[in-house]
């Protein structure tokens, strides 16, 4: 049996409680410059689904693997110590 990360293993709702008694339940980020804040997230929503579902309709399901390029987007942050803004391109 693997070994617990709990001191004193309850049942799975205490156990869930315990793990996740710190976490957020929010969402907060930008799309094409607009802030957009959500509250609960449905968590097995997809980006994809998400920004279609909000009329942003560029982006496609092609092959659902990864593999072809259709639900790229491109994900940014700014990095304060650089003063620049930094890309990575993501399959949604
Ligand atoms: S749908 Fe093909 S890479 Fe995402």
């Amino acid at each position: 049996m693997a070994p617990s990360i709990l001191a004193n293993p309850g049942t799975d709702e205490e156990n869930l409680r315990v793990l996740t008694a710190g976490w957020i339940d929010t969402m907060t980020f930008w799309v094409n410059g607009s802030r957009i804040h959500l509250d609960r997230p449905d968590p097995e929503c997809t980006l994809l689904e998400y920004l279609r579902s909000i009329g942003l309709t560029g982006t496609k399901l092609g092959c659902a693997e990864g593999g072809c390029g259709a639900c790229t987007v491109v994900v940014s942050s700014f990095n304060h110590a650089r003063n620049k803004v930094e890309y990575s391109l993501s399959s949604v």
